[in-house]
């Protein structure tokens, strides 16, 4: 059986912790190398990783196929549109296709039912570059992010403001493995899949809820938001009306804890979700955390691979 990554709990809090550490040794072994450059072990040399996009992108795309350079492989980027999938070719002979022709597979698509068939048929690794149901690659760089700032992740308050989306139930799910807070503050009616807060609190995980902004931020250590209406979603006026008590800026910055650090996946819709003072602050770790995103792979695909 392949070991595939299409949510956290496929690898577990052991593996997640030692993916983490395994980036944060890689990260600053190839600082100020060119970006392409593979690291010295090149631990996937001959590896070639599949890409396939259903739905637009920027840092998954850019971010997987460097990570494969930096471990020695190399990439193949495909839109779904531009496949035989597009035109009606079964998920099932896609996977027993190409996993005779890669070693592994990433996948971004708009149903998470479709990316487990993928994994279902295929022979060869297959992660998840972000579904309609979870974003855990996403994850695994906030992670990264948090940890190389310093923060221990057992105990940790996080606040979430706003949508309850699939890069939440990737957090959520992370809360369980790694035991940390997280308090959400949104309105009712966009809360998370209830399956993934009976899993996260089952595992130790404590996942809190309030309809109050202010609540939810208050002494909190990380603040993250994302967009309030993700791809793919229904969206509207009555929603975007619904989230704005909950948009992050600075008078809502000032109730979270004095070094509290602001979170974003990216993209982020400025004046929407965040206001352009707070991602734009020295509070904001958006940028790092957008180059983890490399960082973070890198170790997620060694772990596929068995070498974590
Ligand atoms: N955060 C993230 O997944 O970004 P892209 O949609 O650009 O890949
Ligand atoms: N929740 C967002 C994340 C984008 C990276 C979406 O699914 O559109």
């Amino acid at each position: 059986m392949p070991r595939h990554f299409l949510n956290l709990a496929d690898a577990g809090g052991d593996a997640v912790a030692a993916m983490i550490n395994d980036a944060l040794t890689r990260k600053p072994a190839r600082r100020d190398w060119p970006k392409g450059q593979p690291d010295r072990d090149a631990p996937l040399a001959g590896r070639v990783l599949a890409t396939i996009f259903e739905k637009n992108s920027t840092r998954t795309r850019v971010s997987f196929d460097m990570a494969m350079r930096q471990l020695g492989g190399s990439a193949i980027v495909m839109e779904a549109g531009g496949m035989q999938l597009g035109r009606g070719e079964s998920i099932a002979d896609t996977a027993r296709v190409l996993s005779r022709m890669v070693d592994a597979i990433m996948i971004r698509t708009d149903n998470h039912a479709k990316i487990e068939e993928l994994a279902h048929y295929a022979s060869v690794p297959v992660i998840n570059g972000l579904t309609d149901q979870s974003h855990p690659c996403q994850i695994m760089a906030d992670l990264l992010t948090l940890v190389e700032r310093g923060f221990a992740l057992p105990g940790l308050q996080l606040a979430w403001l706003g949508d309850g989306n699939n890069v939440l139930h990737s957090l959520i799910e992370a809360a369980g493995l790694m035991q940390f807070t997280i308090r959400i503050g949104g309105p009712a009616g966009y809360e998370p899949d209830p399956g993934f807060v009976a899993r996260a609190r089952a595992a130790g995980g404590d996942i809190r809820f309030t309809s109050d902004a202010r609540e939810a931020v208050a002494g909190a250590q990380v603040v993250v938001t994302d967009c309030w209406v993700s791809m793919g979603q229904p969206g509207g006026e009555a929603k975007i009306a619904a989230m704005s008590p909950y948009q992050v800026n600075d008078a809502l910055m000032a109730e979270a804890a004095g070094d509290a650090v602001f979170m974003h996946c990216l993209p982020a819709h400025r004046g929407e979700e965040v206001s352009e003072s707070v991602i734009d602050s020295s509070r904001s770790v958006v940028w790092d955390e957008a180059e983890n995103r490399i960082h973070a792979q890198k170790s997620v695909l060694r772990w596929v691979f068995g070498q974590l």
